[in-house]
Protein backbone atom coordinates (compact mmCIF):
# COMPACT_ATOMS: atom_id res chain seq x y z
CA UNK A 1 0.00 0.00 0.00
CA UNK A 2 1.31 3.35 -0.67
CA UNK A 3 2.15 6.32 1.83
CA UNK A 4 -0.09 9.19 1.35
CA UNK A 5 3.13 11.29 -0.20
CA UNK A 6 4.15 9.60 -2.96
CA UNK A 7 0.40 9.97 -4.82
CA UNK A 8 0.79 13.77 -4.01
CA UNK A 9 3.65 14.79 -6.43
CA UNK A 10 1.56 14.78 -10.02
CA UNK A 11 0.28 17.76 -11.24
CA UNK A 12 -1.01 19.42 -14.60
CA UNK A 13 1.99 17.89 -16.67
CA UNK A 14 0.10 14.60 -16.44
CA UNK A 15 -3.27 16.13 -17.53
CA UNK A 16 -4.30 16.21 -21.36
CA UNK A 17 -5.80 19.45 -21.95
CA UNK A 18 -6.74 21.61 -24.92
CA UNK A 19 -7.95 24.90 -25.45
CA UNK A 20 -11.46 25.35 -27.17
CA UNK A 21 -11.98 28.64 -29.03
CA UNK A 22 -15.83 28.44 -29.77
CA UNK A 23 -18.73 28.06 -27.01
CA UNK A 24 -18.71 24.22 -25.72
CA UNK A 25 -21.14 22.82 -28.15
CA UNK A 26 -20.58 22.59 -32.04
CA UNK A 27 -22.83 25.00 -33.18
CA UNK A 28 -23.39 24.52 -36.93
CA UNK A 29 -24.22 21.23 -36.28
CA UNK A 30 -26.62 22.18 -33.25
CA UNK A 31 -28.42 24.39 -35.24
CA UNK A 32 -29.29 21.25 -37.79
CA UNK A 33 -30.64 19.17 -34.54
CA UNK A 34 -32.64 21.95 -32.70
CA UNK A 35 -36.66 21.60 -33.23
CA UNK A 36 -38.06 23.64 -31.13
CA UNK A 37 -38.78 27.30 -29.88
CA UNK A 38 -37.28 26.64 -26.01
CA UNK A 39 -34.02 25.16 -27.49
CA UNK A 40 -33.27 28.11 -29.84
CA UNK A 41 -34.15 30.59 -27.42
CA UNK A 42 -31.62 28.66 -24.92
CA UNK A 43 -29.16 28.20 -27.43
CA UNK A 44 -29.24 32.30 -27.56
CA UNK A 45 -28.80 32.48 -24.39
CA UNK A 46 -26.15 29.98 -23.82
CA UNK A 47 -23.87 31.98 -26.14
CA UNK A 48 -24.15 35.40 -24.88
CA UNK A 49 -23.02 33.97 -21.02
CA UNK A 50 -20.15 32.06 -22.91
CA UNK A 51 -18.74 35.12 -25.00
CA UNK A 52 -15.40 35.28 -24.76
CA UNK A 53 -15.40 32.06 -22.33
CA UNK A 54 -12.28 30.78 -21.47
CA UNK A 55 -13.03 26.98 -22.09
CA UNK A 56 -10.81 24.06 -21.81
CA UNK A 57 -11.46 20.60 -22.71
CA UNK A 58 -10.06 18.54 -20.21
CA UNK A 59 -11.32 15.11 -20.52
CA UNK A 60 -8.40 13.94 -18.51
CA UNK A 61 -9.81 15.31 -15.40
CA UNK A 62 -13.04 13.01 -15.46
CA UNK A 63 -11.68 10.35 -13.09
CA UNK A 64 -10.62 12.80 -10.53
CA UNK A 65 -13.97 14.72 -10.45
CA UNK A 66 -16.36 12.20 -7.89
CA UNK A 67 -14.95 9.74 -5.07
CA UNK A 68 -14.42 6.40 -7.76
CA UNK A 69 -10.49 6.71 -7.04
CA UNK A 70 -11.05 7.51 -4.00
CA UNK A 71 -12.88 4.45 -2.46
CA UNK A 72 -9.24 2.71 -2.35
CA UNK A 73 -6.93 5.90 -1.63
CA UNK A 74 -5.27 5.59 1.96
CA UNK A 75 -7.15 7.90 4.21
CA UNK A 76 -10.30 8.90 2.01
CA UNK A 77 -11.00 5.01 1.99
CA UNK A 78 -12.34 5.71 6.09
CA UNK A 79 -15.46 6.81 5.00
CA UNK A 80 -17.04 6.24 1.59
CA UNK A 81 -18.12 10.42 0.98
CA UNK A 82 -19.61 9.96 -2.55
CA UNK A 83 -19.67 13.29 -2.91
CA UNK A 84 -15.84 14.18 -2.43
CA UNK A 85 -13.44 14.39 -5.19
CA UNK A 86 -9.57 12.60 -5.20
CA UNK A 87 -6.40 14.83 -3.49
CA UNK A 88 -5.00 14.21 -7.15
CA UNK A 89 -7.25 16.85 -8.26
CA UNK A 90 -6.70 18.96 -5.73
CA UNK A 91 -2.70 18.50 -5.46
CA UNK A 92 -2.69 19.36 -9.63
CA UNK A 93 -3.87 23.01 -9.05
CA UNK A 94 -1.97 23.41 -6.00
CA UNK A 95 1.12 22.60 -7.74
CA UNK A 96 0.18 24.34 -10.95
CA UNK A 97 -0.93 27.74 -9.71
CA UNK A 98 2.55 27.60 -6.96
CA UNK A 99 0.63 28.01 -4.32
CA UNK A 100 2.39 29.01 -0.95
CA UNK A 101 -0.27 30.72 0.91
CA UNK A 102 -3.60 29.66 3.14
CA UNK A 103 -6.10 27.40 1.16
CA UNK A 104 -9.82 27.51 2.19
CA UNK A 105 -12.79 24.91 1.61
CA UNK A 106 -15.86 26.30 2.54
CA UNK A 107 -17.80 23.36 1.19
CA UNK A 108 -15.03 20.96 3.03
CA UNK A 109 -17.20 17.71 3.30
CA UNK A 110 -14.81 14.35 4.06
CA UNK A 111 -11.97 16.89 4.01
CA UNK A 112 -10.10 16.14 0.13
CA UNK A 113 -8.90 19.93 -0.17
CA UNK A 114 -7.45 19.99 3.65
CA UNK A 115 -5.83 16.54 2.94
CA UNK A 116 -4.44 17.96 -0.35
CA UNK A 117 -2.97 20.96 1.57
CA UNK A 118 -1.23 18.49 4.17
CA UNK A 119 0.12 17.32 1.51
CA UNK A 120 1.87 19.92 0.17
CA UNK A 121 2.88 20.99 3.85
CA UNK A 122 0.38 24.47 3.45
CA UNK A 123 -2.05 25.91 6.00
CA UNK A 124 -5.68 25.07 5.28
CA UNK A 125 -9.13 25.59 6.91
CA UNK A 126 -12.57 24.23 5.78
CA UNK A 127 -16.16 24.55 7.09
CA UNK A 128 -19.17 22.50 6.43
CA UNK A 129 -22.90 22.00 7.79
CA UNK A 130 -22.72 18.50 7.99
CA UNK A 131 -21.49 17.20 11.15
CA UNK A 132 -20.41 13.93 9.83
CA UNK A 133 -18.89 15.48 7.39
CA UNK A 134 -16.63 17.42 10.27
CA UNK A 135 -16.52 14.72 12.17
CA UNK A 136 -14.83 12.64 9.45
CA UNK A 137 -12.59 15.27 7.91
CA UNK A 138 -10.83 16.22 11.55
CA UNK A 139 -10.25 12.29 12.01
CA UNK A 140 -8.91 12.14 8.47
CA UNK A 141 -6.67 15.40 9.23
CA UNK A 142 -5.27 14.34 12.40
CA UNK A 143 -1.80 13.90 13.45
CA UNK A 144 -1.66 11.03 15.47
CA UNK A 145 1.60 10.39 18.06
CA UNK A 146 2.73 6.99 18.84
CA UNK A 147 1.09 6.87 22.02
CA UNK A 148 -1.84 7.19 20.57
CA UNK A 149 -1.50 4.90 17.49
CA UNK A 150 -0.75 2.11 20.63
CA UNK A 151 -4.28 3.37 21.99
CA UNK A 152 -5.94 2.38 18.69
CA UNK A 153 -4.39 -0.84 18.90
CA UNK A 154 -5.31 -1.23 22.48
CA UNK A 155 -8.98 0.12 21.71
CA UNK A 156 -9.06 -3.12 18.32
CA UNK A 157 -7.83 -5.90 20.92
CA UNK A 158 -10.81 -4.57 23.45
CA UNK A 159 -13.17 -4.33 20.73
CA UNK A 160 -12.19 -7.69 19.95
CA UNK A 161 -13.53 -8.79 23.10
CA UNK A 162 -16.56 -7.87 23.24
CA UNK A 163 -19.63 -10.49 23.17
CA UNK A 164 -23.53 -9.67 22.70
CA UNK A 165 -24.97 -8.02 25.09
CA UNK A 166 -28.06 -8.94 26.72
CA UNK A 167 -29.68 -5.12 26.95
CA UNK A 168 -31.64 -3.73 24.41
CA UNK A 169 -30.39 -0.87 23.19
CA UNK A 170 -32.85 1.95 22.57
CA UNK A 171 -32.11 4.92 19.24
CA UNK A 172 -34.72 7.71 18.40
CA UNK A 173 -34.83 7.20 14.75
CA UNK A 174 -38.43 5.99 13.99
CA UNK A 175 -37.48 4.45 10.70
CA UNK A 176 -34.59 2.31 12.56
CA UNK A 177 -36.87 -1.29 11.90
CA UNK A 178 -37.56 -0.55 8.43
CA UNK A 179 -33.98 0.35 7.57
CA UNK A 180 -32.55 -2.16 9.86
CA UNK A 181 -32.80 -6.07 10.59
CA UNK A 182 -33.53 -5.96 14.21
CA UNK A 183 -30.24 -7.80 15.90
CA UNK A 184 -27.86 -6.26 13.28
CA UNK A 185 -29.39 -2.61 14.95
CA UNK A 186 -29.02 -3.57 18.43
CA UNK A 187 -25.78 -4.81 17.38
CA UNK A 188 -24.54 -1.53 15.59
CA UNK A 189 -26.34 -0.18 18.66
CA UNK A 190 -24.19 -1.87 21.70
CA UNK A 191 -21.02 -1.23 19.76
CA UNK A 192 -21.94 2.86 19.30
CA UNK A 193 -22.22 2.81 23.05
CA UNK A 194 -19.42 0.69 23.77
CA UNK A 195 -17.54 3.34 21.50
CA UNK A 196 -19.07 6.54 23.02
CA UNK A 197 -17.50 5.45 26.77
CA UNK A 198 -13.70 5.73 24.91
CA UNK A 199 -12.05 8.35 26.59
CA UNK A 200 -9.50 9.68 24.83
CA UNK A 201 -11.75 11.55 21.83
CA UNK A 202 -9.18 11.56 19.46
CA UNK A 203 -9.46 7.35 19.50
CA UNK A 204 -13.31 7.63 20.10
CA UNK A 205 -13.57 9.56 17.11
CA UNK A 206 -11.84 7.60 14.89
CA UNK A 207 -13.65 4.45 16.13
CA UNK A 208 -17.08 6.14 15.32
CA UNK A 209 -16.12 6.85 11.84
CA UNK A 210 -15.17 3.48 11.57
CA UNK A 211 -18.54 2.85 12.99
CA UNK A 212 -20.60 5.35 10.70
CA UNK A 213 -18.57 4.10 7.54
CA UNK A 214 -20.19 0.22 7.86
CA UNK A 215 -23.50 1.23 8.13
CA UNK A 216 -24.61 0.85 4.53
CA UNK A 217 -22.83 -2.11 4.09
CA UNK A 218 -25.06 -3.82 7.52
CA UNK A 219 -28.17 -1.92 6.48
CA UNK A 220 -31.67 -2.42 4.00
CA UNK A 221 -30.93 0.52 2.32
CA UNK A 222 -28.39 2.43 -0.05
CA UNK A 223 -27.54 5.31 -1.07
CA UNK A 224 -28.45 5.66 -4.31
CA UNK A 225 -29.32 8.66 -7.06
CA UNK A 226 -30.79 11.80 -5.02
CA UNK A 227 -31.88 9.77 -1.92
CA UNK A 228 -31.82 6.56 -0.14
CA UNK A 229 -33.23 3.01 -1.42
CA UNK A 230 -34.41 0.27 0.00
CA UNK A 231 -32.14 -2.96 -1.46
CA UNK A 232 -35.26 -5.42 -0.71
CA UNK A 233 -36.77 -3.43 -3.47
CA UNK A 234 -35.89 -4.87 -7.15
CA UNK A 235 -36.02 -3.14 -10.58
CA UNK A 236 -37.36 -6.14 -13.30
CA UNK A 237 -38.29 -4.97 -17.02
CA UNK A 238 -42.04 -4.90 -15.37
CA UNK A 239 -41.34 -2.56 -12.78
CA UNK A 240 -40.57 -2.53 -8.97
CA UNK A 241 -40.81 -5.83 -7.10
CA UNK A 242 -40.67 -5.91 -3.66
CA UNK A 243 -39.38 -8.58 -1.76
CA UNK A 244 -40.16 -9.31 1.64
CA UNK A 245 -38.39 -7.55 4.60
CA UNK A 246 -37.22 -10.72 6.16
CA UNK A 247 -37.05 -13.23 3.65
CA UNK A 248 -34.16 -10.38 1.92
CA UNK A 249 -32.77 -10.23 5.34
CA UNK A 250 -32.46 -14.05 5.55
CA UNK A 251 -30.41 -13.88 1.51
CA UNK A 252 -28.85 -10.53 2.55
CA UNK A 253 -26.88 -11.45 6.11
CA UNK A 254 -25.45 -14.71 7.78
CA UNK A 255 -27.07 -16.44 10.57
CA UNK A 256 -23.99 -14.87 13.32
CA UNK A 257 -25.32 -11.00 12.86
CA UNK A 258 -23.55 -10.10 15.95
CA UNK A 259 -20.25 -11.60 14.03
CA UNK A 260 -20.43 -10.09 10.93
CA UNK A 261 -21.03 -6.62 12.55
CA UNK A 262 -18.39 -6.89 14.75
CA UNK A 263 -16.04 -8.09 12.26
CA UNK A 264 -16.79 -5.29 9.37
CA UNK A 265 -16.26 -2.83 12.02
CA UNK A 266 -12.64 -4.51 13.00
CA UNK A 267 -11.94 -5.02 9.44
CA UNK A 268 -12.41 -1.07 8.72
CA UNK A 269 -10.49 -0.01 11.90
CA UNK A 270 -7.36 -2.31 10.64
CA UNK A 271 -7.75 -0.76 7.72
CA UNK A 272 -7.93 2.70 9.34
CA UNK A 273 -5.00 1.64 11.71
CA UNK A 274 -2.48 0.95 8.89
CA UNK A 275 -2.99 3.80 6.94
CA UNK A 276 -2.33 5.92 10.19
CA UNK A 277 1.25 3.78 10.65
CA UNK A 278 2.02 3.90 7.45
CA UNK A 279 1.91 7.69 7.24
CA UNK A 280 3.37 8.37 10.84
CA UNK A 281 5.55 11.58 10.50
CA UNK A 282 4.12 13.35 7.31
CA UNK A 283 1.53 15.74 7.17
CA UNK A 284 1.93 17.28 10.05
CA UNK A 285 0.08 20.51 9.45
CA UNK A 286 -3.28 20.87 11.34
CA UNK A 287 -6.29 22.63 9.57
CA UNK A 288 -8.91 24.36 11.22
CA UNK A 289 -12.42 22.88 10.69
CA UNK A 290 -15.42 23.79 11.51
CA UNK A 291 -19.04 22.89 11.61
CA UNK A 292 -21.15 26.05 10.14
CA UNK A 293 -22.49 27.72 6.81
CA UNK A 294 -19.86 28.78 4.48
CA UNK A 295 -22.18 31.76 3.80
CA UNK A 296 -20.51 33.06 7.62
CA UNK A 297 -16.87 31.99 6.88
CA UNK A 298 -15.99 35.84 7.49
CA UNK A 299 -17.24 35.59 10.74
CA UNK A 300 -14.43 32.53 12.07
CA UNK A 301 -11.46 33.13 9.43
CA UNK A 302 -9.96 36.69 8.90
CA UNK A 303 -6.70 35.51 7.35
CA UNK A 304 -6.06 36.34 3.65
CA UNK A 305 -6.07 33.15 1.24
CA UNK A 306 -4.07 32.67 -1.37
CA UNK A 307 -6.29 29.60 -3.11
CA UNK A 308 -9.74 27.96 -2.55
CA UNK A 309 -10.71 25.02 -4.01
CA UNK A 310 -14.42 24.01 -3.90
CA UNK A 311 -17.13 21.85 -5.07
CA UNK A 312 -20.55 23.31 -3.65
CA UNK A 313 -23.83 21.19 -4.00
CA UNK A 314 -25.22 21.55 -7.27
CA UNK A 315 -28.33 23.03 -8.64
CA UNK A 316 -29.52 19.65 -8.65
CA UNK A 317 -32.11 19.11 -6.10
CA UNK A 318 -29.53 16.65 -4.59
CA UNK A 319 -30.17 17.11 -0.49
CA UNK A 320 -26.84 16.13 1.18
CA UNK A 321 -29.05 15.73 4.50
CA UNK A 322 -31.48 13.34 2.69
CA UNK A 323 -28.61 11.52 1.46
CA UNK A 324 -26.93 11.12 5.34
CA UNK A 325 -30.29 10.79 7.03
CA UNK A 326 -29.69 7.18 8.38
CA UNK A 327 -26.32 8.14 9.50
CA UNK A 328 -27.10 11.40 11.30
CA UNK A 329 -29.97 9.86 13.54
CA UNK A 330 -28.56 6.58 14.33
CA UNK A 331 -25.06 8.35 14.86
CA UNK A 332 -27.33 10.58 17.29
CA UNK A 333 -26.65 13.76 15.05
CA UNK A 334 -29.95 14.56 15.10
CA UNK A 335 -32.44 13.37 18.14
CA UNK A 336 -35.58 14.79 16.80
CA UNK A 337 -37.59 15.95 13.49
CA UNK A 338 -37.12 19.32 14.47
CA UNK A 339 -33.23 19.66 14.32
CA UNK A 340 -33.42 17.43 11.10
CA UNK A 341 -35.48 20.42 9.67
CA UNK A 342 -33.13 23.16 11.53
CA UNK A 343 -29.81 21.40 10.20
CA UNK A 344 -31.50 21.17 6.91
CA UNK A 345 -32.47 24.98 7.17
CA UNK A 346 -28.64 25.59 7.50
CA UNK A 347 -27.53 24.19 3.79
CA UNK A 348 -27.16 26.38 0.72
CA UNK A 349 -30.21 27.01 -1.42
CA UNK A 350 -29.45 23.98 -3.46
CA UNK A 351 -32.89 22.29 -3.23
CA UNK A 352 -36.50 21.93 -1.99
CA UNK A 353 -35.69 21.35 1.51
CA UNK A 354 -33.22 24.26 1.83
CA UNK A 355 -35.48 26.82 1.12
CA UNK A 356 -35.46 28.93 4.27
CA UNK A 357 -37.16 32.33 3.07
CA UNK A 358 -34.47 34.09 2.77
CA UNK A 359 -34.94 37.18 0.47
CA UNK A 360 -33.20 36.98 -2.99
CA UNK A 361 -31.32 39.73 -3.45
CA UNK A 362 -28.66 38.86 -6.60
CA UNK A 363 -30.34 39.20 -9.91
CA UNK A 364 -29.04 37.53 -13.05
CA UNK A 365 -30.64 38.68 -16.35
CA UNK A 366 -29.02 35.60 -18.49
CA UNK A 367 -30.52 33.00 -15.28
CA UNK A 368 -33.62 34.81 -15.45
CA UNK A 369 -34.07 34.29 -19.19
CA UNK A 370 -33.39 31.18 -18.74
CA UNK A 371 -35.94 30.56 -15.53
CA UNK A 372 -38.47 32.41 -17.75
CA UNK A 373 -38.67 29.48 -20.65
CA UNK A 374 -39.35 26.76 -17.69
CA UNK A 375 -42.56 25.16 -18.37
CA UNK A 376 -44.36 25.31 -15.36
CA UNK A 377 -46.80 22.30 -15.87
CA UNK A 378 -43.77 20.11 -15.91
CA UNK A 379 -41.78 21.30 -13.10
CA UNK A 380 -41.63 17.99 -10.58
CA UNK A 381 -42.04 20.86 -7.15
CA UNK A 382 -43.09 24.82 -7.98
CA UNK A 383 -40.48 26.20 -5.72
CA UNK A 384 -37.87 24.94 -8.04
CA UNK A 385 -37.35 28.55 -9.82
CA UNK A 386 -36.87 29.58 -6.14
CA UNK A 387 -34.02 26.88 -5.85
CA UNK A 388 -32.62 28.17 -8.93
CA UNK A 389 -32.72 31.64 -7.51
CA UNK A 390 -31.36 30.89 -4.17
CA UNK A 391 -29.03 29.33 -5.53
CA UNK A 392 -27.28 31.59 -7.40
CA UNK A 393 -27.73 34.50 -4.65
CA UNK A 394 -25.78 32.22 -2.09
CA UNK A 395 -23.22 31.85 -4.95
CA UNK A 396 -23.19 35.50 -5.29
CA UNK A 397 -22.51 35.84 -1.84
CA UNK A 398 -20.15 33.60 -1.32
CA UNK A 399 -18.08 34.76 -4.38
CA UNK A 400 -18.47 38.20 -2.72
CA UNK A 401 -16.99 37.19 0.45
CA UNK A 402 -14.21 35.37 -0.99
CA UNK A 403 -13.45 38.31 -3.07
CA UNK A 404 -12.84 40.40 -0.15
CA UNK A 405 -10.66 37.85 1.78
CA UNK A 406 -7.97 36.23 -1.10
CA UNK A 407 -5.16 37.71 -1.54
CA UNK A 408 -3.86 39.97 -4.94
CA UNK A 409 -3.31 36.93 -7.76
CA UNK A 410 -5.02 34.31 -5.56
CA UNK A 411 -7.29 31.81 -6.96
CA UNK A 412 -10.12 30.14 -6.68
CA UNK A 413 -11.20 26.77 -8.47
CA UNK A 414 -14.52 25.49 -8.28
CA UNK A 415 -15.87 21.76 -9.24
CA UNK A 416 -19.37 22.05 -10.51
CA UNK A 417 -22.00 20.45 -12.10
CA UNK A 418 -25.10 21.81 -14.53
CA UNK A 419 -28.58 20.87 -14.37
CA UNK A 420 -31.76 20.91 -16.13
CA UNK A 421 -35.07 21.21 -15.58
CA UNK A 422 -38.42 20.88 -17.93
CA UNK A 423 -36.43 20.92 -20.58
CA UNK A 424 -34.08 23.81 -19.84
CA UNK A 425 -31.07 24.10 -19.16
CA UNK A 426 -28.83 25.98 -16.13
CA UNK A 427 -25.39 25.94 -17.05
CA UNK A 428 -24.08 26.41 -13.85
CA UNK A 429 -20.25 26.72 -14.62
CA UNK A 430 -20.74 29.69 -17.31
CA UNK A 431 -23.14 31.38 -15.14
CA UNK A 432 -20.66 31.50 -12.15
CA UNK A 433 -17.96 32.51 -14.16
CA UNK A 434 -20.56 35.38 -15.00
CA UNK A 435 -21.39 36.37 -11.62
CA UNK A 436 -17.47 35.74 -10.41
CA UNK A 437 -16.35 38.48 -13.49
CA UNK A 438 -18.91 41.36 -12.19
CA UNK A 439 -17.58 40.97 -8.42
CA UNK A 440 -14.38 41.79 -10.12
CA UNK A 441 -12.53 38.02 -10.34
CA UNK A 442 -10.67 37.41 -13.64
CA UNK A 443 -11.86 34.05 -15.18
CA UNK A 444 -8.90 31.91 -16.15
CA UNK A 445 -10.21 29.01 -17.50
CA UNK A 446 -13.38 26.33 -17.32
CA UNK A 447 -12.24 23.16 -17.39
CA UNK A 448 -15.29 20.69 -19.22
CA UNK A 449 -13.86 17.59 -17.14
CA UNK A 450 -17.38 15.49 -18.21
CA UNK A 451 -20.69 15.56 -19.80
CA UNK A 452 -23.61 14.32 -17.25
CA UNK A 453 -26.65 12.57 -17.94
CA UNK A 454 -29.98 13.63 -16.96
CA UNK A 455 -33.43 12.08 -16.33
CA UNK A 456 -34.90 9.89 -19.06
CA UNK A 457 -37.94 12.09 -19.00
CA UNK A 458 -35.83 15.23 -20.17
CA UNK A 459 -33.34 13.16 -22.12
CA UNK A 460 -34.82 13.23 -25.55
CA UNK A 461 -35.75 16.92 -25.38
CA UNK A 462 -32.46 17.76 -24.45
CA UNK A 463 -30.55 15.96 -26.94
CA UNK A 464 -29.20 18.81 -29.17
CA UNK A 465 -28.27 21.04 -26.62
CA UNK A 466 -26.66 17.97 -24.29
CA UNK A 467 -23.01 19.29 -24.26
CA UNK A 468 -24.14 21.64 -22.60
CA UNK A 469 -24.98 19.35 -19.91
CA UNK A 470 -21.63 19.55 -18.33
CA UNK A 471 -19.50 19.11 -14.89
CA UNK A 472 -16.43 22.07 -15.41
CA UNK A 473 -13.79 23.39 -13.65
CA UNK A 474 -14.28 27.28 -13.35
CA UNK A 475 -10.81 28.72 -12.39
CA UNK A 476 -10.71 32.13 -11.02
CA UNK A 477 -8.00 34.92 -10.35
CA UNK A 478 -8.27 38.51 -8.48
C1 LIG B 1 -19.86 18.25 -3.12
S1 LIG B 1 -19.79 18.14 -1.39
C2 LIG B 1 -18.11 18.54 -1.06
C3 LIG B 1 -17.23 17.32 -1.02
C4 LIG B 1 -15.77 17.60 -0.70
N1 LIG B 1 -15.15 18.41 -1.72
C5 LIG B 1 -15.03 16.30 -0.52
O1 LIG B 1 -14.15 15.98 -1.35
O2 LIG B 1 -15.36 15.54 0.41
C6 LIG B 1 -20.67 19.56 -0.88
C7 LIG B 1 -20.67 19.76 0.61
O3 LIG B 1 -21.32 21.00 0.89
C8 LIG B 1 -21.87 20.91 2.19
N2 LIG B 1 -22.77 22.08 2.38
C9 LIG B 1 -24.04 22.27 1.95
N3 LIG B 1 -24.47 23.51 2.29
C10 LIG B 1 -23.43 24.13 2.93
C11 LIG B 1 -23.23 25.42 3.50
N4 LIG B 1 -24.20 26.34 3.49
N5 LIG B 1 -22.04 25.69 4.07
C12 LIG B 1 -21.04 24.76 4.10
N6 LIG B 1 -21.17 23.52 3.58
C13 LIG B 1 -22.33 23.21 2.99
C14 LIG B 1 -22.50 19.52 2.21
O4 LIG B 1 -22.68 19.08 3.53
C15 LIG B 1 -21.42 18.73 1.44
O5 LIG B 1 -20.51 18.13 2.33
Amino acid sequence: MEPIETYAVNYFNDFELSVVNEPIGDQLLLFDKITSNVQSEQFEIFKKIEKNAPFINAGSFSNQVHFQNAYQAPVQRWFPYREGYSTRLVNAFIKELKITGNIFDPFSGSGTTLLASRHNNLNSFGIDVNPISVLVAKAENESYSIIEINNLQDEIEKLKTVSRSKDVFQTSFDLADKVFNSEILQTLLQLKFHIKDIQNQKIQNLLFVAWLSIIGDVSNIKKEGNGIKYKNRKRTPSGYINIEKEVWEKQAFPEDKFNFVKTKLLKQLEIILLDIKSNYGLCEKQPIILQGSCLEFDNYFSDEIQFTFFSPPYCNCFDYFEIHKVDLWLGDFVKDKEEFRLLRNTGFRSNTNSLNHKPIIYKNEHLENLISLFDSEKLWNKRIPSVVRGYFDDTHTLLSKLYKQTVKGGNVGIVVGNSAYSGVIIPSDAIIADIAREIGFKVKNIFVTRHLTTSSQQKQELEPLKNYLRESIVLLEK
